[in-house]
């Protein structure tokens, strides 16, 4: 029933792409995505010190499903410069056949090396602009989120339901679309909207298999759709995350014009480490979509995703009768 333009691209059973998650992406994870049918992505960023490590995660994932799954090529700004073009030749000597970019344009040498070793390509961005740019370069797919997505958000302000439309009226290539996507209704709304698929990034965060301490899962399905707020705006970085202490904090820095010095101890790694890998709730952020509010329980991926596209299915029926 889901055999979408995007599912003959990428060769996934279901036309969704489990969103990028950063230090979340680890190989079991991202290789349980692959495995449920929906397409599992390697955040290369995760790997600044070592291309070992990061070969080494291909090769975890690889062995652990033999699924499609995909790079991706992290284009925000970092702290530390990465050689985005190393990570592309990597991943095509090991034969990944998909790469996501997504943050800021694509670098024409990022462009070129994906193309050189053709690979398929798909962009990610928030705003139609940005998808006609990725368009024009080469991308084969756009991803597109709205305004309510867990993570970027950019400065346009515009919702998935206006975005996605709008974005497949500017571009001929598969659109994807996401922000909010988090079960069977809001799953078939986008694609009702006529994209090729779907991203999804808060659900699977709140997964059995998200490498995410099992305290700050909890806290999040507590949370409703009130719970969630852009911070990091005044420092070119907004981002929808959990409003919880630290997020309160840093949106109160960037009220009094506070500097990107003052929000770096509540944003950084080892905030980041107290939060994720040792349950302190308070301890950091979280970036995490207005979708949040709809989900009430932790279950596998596999669950999710068959949930999911059995709802979307059930849906898609009763509206044809
Ligand atoms: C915890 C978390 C971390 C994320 N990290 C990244 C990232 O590093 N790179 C990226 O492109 N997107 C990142 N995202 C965005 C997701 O890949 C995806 O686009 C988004 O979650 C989709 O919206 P949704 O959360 O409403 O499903 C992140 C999202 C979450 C929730």
């Amino acid at each position: 029933m889901f055999d979408t333009p995007l599912t003959e691209l990428i060769g996934t059973e279901y036309p969704i792409l489990g969103g990028t998650m950063m230090d979340l992406s680890t190989p079991p994870f991202v290789a349980a995505t692959s495995e449920a049918g929906a397409l599992g992505i390697i955040a290369s960023a995760m790997y600044p010190d070592s291309y070992k490590d990061y070969r080494d995660a291909i090769h975890q994932v690889r062995n652990a499903t033999d699924k499609p799954f995909a790079v991706n090529i992290n284009l925000f700004p970092m702290m530390r410069k990465l050689d985005n073009v190393k990570y592309v030749d990597i991943a095509a000597e090991e034969d990944v056949r998909i790469i996501e970019t997504s943050g800021f344009a694509p670098p024409e040498d990022v462009v070129s090396a994906i193309k050189g070793h053709g690979m398929i390509w798909l962009h990610k961005c928030v705003g139609v602009r940005y998808a006609c740019k990725a368009e024009s370069m080469g991308a084969d797919g756009v991803t597109i989120v709205g305004y309510e997505n867990g993570g970027a958000t950019g400065n346009l302000n515009v919702a998935t339901l206006i975005l996605v439309p709008s974005t497949i009226d500017a571009v001929k290539v598969p659109v994807i679309g996401g922000g909010g996507v988090v079960d069977g209704r809001t799953m078939l709304a986008v694609l009702s909207l006529g994209a090729a698929g779907v991203i999804v990034g808060t659900r699977l965060m709140l997964s059995e298999e998200c490498p995410l301490h099992r305290n700050v899962k909890e806290a999040l399905l507590s949370a409703t759709e009130l719970d969630t707020d852009v911070i990091m705006r005044s420092v070119g970085f907004a981002h929808r995350i959990w409003m919880n202490t630290p997020a309160r904090k840093i949106a109160e820095i960037e009220e009094s014009k506070g500097n990107l010095e003052d929000l770096l101890p509540l944003a950084s790694g080892w905030a980041a480490k107290k939060m994720y890998e040792m349950g302190d709730t308070e301890a950091g952020t979280v970036s995490c979509s207005q979708g949040v509010g709809l989900i009430h329980d932790i279950k596998p991926v596999r669950k999710i995703i068959a949930d999911m596209v059995s709802e979307a299915g059930r849906i898609h029926e009763a509206l044809a009768l």
